[in-house]
């Protein structure tokens, strides 16, 4: 049996090299050989927040991130939650499967708890794995590529498959998670690459925004530049950036900046990162707002009409 794809990413603001190099590259080469679905996850964005923010905004800039490294709509289905019905109502028997103690045990959840910025955890927090096992069942994806933190989440997918299956009849197939061998790429700080702790370098950022961020990384004073991951990780962590983006080894790039120091490392950094950007930013550019609200209108469309089948053979099974 073929394989059906889907993954998707929470809208919260722009994606960076992290994304790219962890995710999207992969995605892009996997557009090629199976079916796949793309969800842009905008019900879950209230997770661990009160309020969805720019909601509309994040989803516009996500869609046009995703054009700019090379998804093609003609091959991949982007859709949204908020436009699928059907695909939310599957939560309502998927959550008659699993129990409360198995909510409260999901170890990303309880990493997401402790470092939400919300008063009180919602009832959300703990429910949307199984609304993410939706996600995925919904148009009976087999492969979800994801990073580790997901594992718990397909885990969830499975056991819902699993019970629905042991009690209505065989619907769903169990879904396997698909880890990349990404190299992890810090943020220019050392610490995770993420947004919101302005050490990232977004898709979507100019040049000289990029330059500016190259140059406040932190690296060490040793003139001689060399790759050693445990006692020079940020020294490291620019060659990993800089290795990516020229499709060389760390190593080699280390060798060719010699005793250049830190300015000559995050002067090639600098260039590597521009120049592999480059394309993507132009074609970023050459859509407008009225194709991603076309794009987003088809792929919803798409989405939608594989949701009404499954929802209606999930019915049909359940004896509704
Ligand atoms: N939870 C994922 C994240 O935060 C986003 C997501 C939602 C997802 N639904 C999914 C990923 C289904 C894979 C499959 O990045």
């Amino acid at each position: 049996m073929k394989d059906v794809v889907l993954t998707g990413d929470r809208p919260t603001g722009p994606l960076h090299l992290g994304h790219y190099f962890g995710s999207l590259a992969n995605r892009v080469k996997l557009q090629d050989v199976h079916p796949m679905y793309v969800l842009i996850a905008d019900y879950q964005v209230i997770t661990d927040r009160d309020l969805p923010g720019r909601i509309q905004r994040n989803i516009t800039e996500l869609l046009l991130d995703y054009l700019a490294v090379g998804l093609d709509p003609a091959k991949v289905t982007i859709f949204r939650h908020s436009a699928i019905p059907e695909l939310n109502q599957l939560l309502l028997p998927f959550l008659s499967l699993v129990s409360v103690a198995e909510l409260q045990r999901n170890p990303t959840v309880k990493d997401e708890i402790a470092h939400s910025s919300q008063r009180a955890v919602s009832g959300l927090m703990f429910t949307y794995p199984v609304h993410q096992a939706a996600d995925i069942l919904f148009c009976k994806g087999t492969l979800v590529p994801v990073g580790r933190d997901q594992l718990p989440h397909v885990e969830m997918t499975r056991l819902v498959a699993r019970r629905f299956n042991e009690r209505y009849g065989e619907v769903f197939p169990l879904p396997e998670a698909m880890m990349g061998e990404r190299p992890l790429l810090r943020g220019l700080d050392g610490g995770k690459m993420s947004k919101s702790r302005g050490n990232a370098i977004t898709l979507s950022a100019t040049e000289e925004e990029t330059a500016a961020l190259i140059r406040k990384a932190r690296t060490d004073p040793d003139r001689l530049i060399t790759f050693d991951e445990t006692h020079r990780p940020e020294v490291a962590n620019l060659l990993t950036l800089a290795a990516l983006c020229l499709g060389r080894s760390p190593q080699d790039v280390a060798e060719e900046i010699g005793y250049g120091g830190a300015a000559a490392l995050k002067r090639l950094v600098t260039e590597a990162v521009n120049e592999f950007l480059r394309p993507i930013r132009k074609r970023r550019k050459e859509h407008s707002e009225q194709d991603v609200r076309q794009i987003l209108a088809e792929g919803d469309e798409r989405a939608r009409e594989r949701a009404v089948v499954t929802l209606d053979e999930v019915k049909a099974a359940m004896g509704f």
